[in-house]
Parts: C-alpha cells; sequence; structure tokens
C-alpha cells in the first residue's frame, strides 16, 4: 500500500513513520510512503503557499493551485490512489472506516494548515474529508501519522502472529483484556493466577470476560453494538447489576 502525504512540513511526518511498526512495513516493502513537500509546488522567488482570505477576517488561508498540483503528480506514480483531505469538518475515522480503507491499493493525503484551504482545492481533487477527532489540531500532519499506522498495522505480513491486530481493542467490538509480564509478583501486586495455570480454555474464558467487563466499564455504548452470545449477555447483565 503505497502513502503519498502533501504537507509544508515532511519532517513532521517522515521522523514518526521511520520508527517502529510503520518503519519495518515500510523496510519489509510492504508500505511506501512518499513526500510531496508543498514548497515545491510554489510558484515565484518565495514560494508562498498561503494569502489572506477574501472576504476578510483573521488568518491565512493555504492557496488551491500548489495543492492540484501536487495531487496531479502524485496521481502519476499512483492512478487509483484515493485523494483524503486531513481536517477536522471529515467523517471521524474509527476502526470499522480503517477496516475498509484497507481494498484501496493506495491514498494521497494533503495536510491542511493555517486557518484553513482554498475550497476551490478541496472540491476538485479530493474524493473524502477525514478527521481523527472533534478537536482542532493545527494542521494535518499529525493526522496523516495516525491514518498511516492505524491502515498500516491492518496490512498481512506487518505484525507477528502473536501480537496480531486480532487481539486489538475494537477487533471485535470490544475492548482490549488486561496484559501482564513478569515478574509474577512484585510491589504492584500480583498476576492473576489464572494467566499460570497453563490451561488455555480457562485463560481465553478469563480475557474474554475481562474484555466484556474493561468494555463494560470503560465504553458502555460499544457493549450495545457488540456480537455476544445469550451467556455473555447473561453476565453483561449480572455484571451491571453490581457497578
Ligand atoms: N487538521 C486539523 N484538525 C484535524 C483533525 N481533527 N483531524 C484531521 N486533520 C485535522
Amino acid at each position: 500500500m503505497k502513502f503519498s502525504v502533501i504537507t509544508l512540513f515532511p519532517e513532521m511526518v517522515e521522523v514518526p513513520l521511520s520508527a517502529s511498526m510503520v518503519g519495518r512495513a515500510r523496510e519489509k516493502g510492504i508500505v511506501q510512503l512518499e513526500l510531496l513537500s508543498l514548497r515545491d509546488f510554489c510558484e515565484g522567488k518565495h514560494r508562498v503557499a498561503d494569502d489572506a482570505p477574501f472576504g476578510g477576517g483573521g488568518g491565512m488561508v493555504l492557496k488551491a493551485e500548489p495543492i492540484v498540483k501536487a495531487v496531479k503528480m502524485a496521481k502519476m506514480g499512483q492512478p487509483d490512489a484515493k485523494v483524503i483531505f486531513l481536517g477536522p469538518q471529515g467523517r471521524t475515522l474509527d476502526h470499522t472506516m480503517v477496516m475498509g480503507l484497507l481494498k484501496e491499493s493506495g491514498f494521497i493525503l494533503i495536510c491542511g494548515h493555517y486557518e484553513g484551504v482554498d475550497q476551490r482545492a478541496l472540491d476538485s481533487v479530493v474524493d473524502e474529508e477525514i478527521s481523527i477527532g472533534d478537536y482542532v489540531l493545527s494542521g494535518g500532519e499529525y493526522a496523516a501519522c495516525v491514518f498511516v499506522d492505524a491502515l498500516t498495522r491492518q496490512l498481512p505480513g506487518v505484525l507477528g502472529d502473536e501480537d496480531s491486530a486480532k487481539h486489538d481493542s475494537f477487533y471485535d467490538g470490544l475492548l482490549d483484556f488486561p496484559h501482564y509480564t513478569r515478574p509474577a509478583e512484585g510491589a504492584e501486586g500480583k498476576v492473576p493466577e489464572v494467566l499460570m495455570s497453563g490451561n488455555h480454555e480457562e485463560v481465553a474464558k478469563w480475557r474474554r470476560q475481562q474484555a466484556l467487563l474493561a468494555t463494560l466499564k470503560k465504553r458502555p455504548d460499544l457493549i450495545e453494538k457488540a456480537e455476544l452470545s445469550n451467556e455473555e449477555k447473561a453476565y453483561i447483565q449480572q455484571q451491571r447489576g453490581q457497578l
């Protein structure tokens, strides 16, 4: 999967996406990252990317032309890519959306900055606007990193079997169960006995119950939508009474 990121600040994207899981996925060739510096598509001696808004008001607006030119350039390398503008007015990214987007071969991600982007750029080249949450960032760069990370970890061969994304929170509509490692007993307390029993069936049962409990306590809205067996529904009812 290829990600082309159009930004005024390439280093804000390059550095985080060179480390850890995404860095390894790039080394393995599972994902490709291309950075297009918006400045390279700006005209004039000073390569100015922004200008004052028509109609007045504060802040500066990113010009349409450099963005459109950068998208055209990125499209040469991946004509079928989906063009996404990262901005707070978009559809909020969640697990279901991430899984749906995996069918795409690649993405061209546009990072906005300043007060906004000339609407004509959005109208002419963008397929979809995506937000990473209901708050405003000073630019789309961190959102682009979040987007690339969330998709990359779902691609085959990126995570090992042991830490497969199947165990992630949200994978089955529930939050993740709690994790423990050595020492079995320390100043911070003891590890639950069942995890050291060697009984895989009991461990799996305990983990499922803990995932149900964590979801009920922290995100009760998710419980309503999760697919649960009748036994699990009864367990939830019983636990609700005790909360
Ligand atoms: N750019 C500014 N705020 C944003 C947000 N919430 N999500 C994605 N991109 C953004």
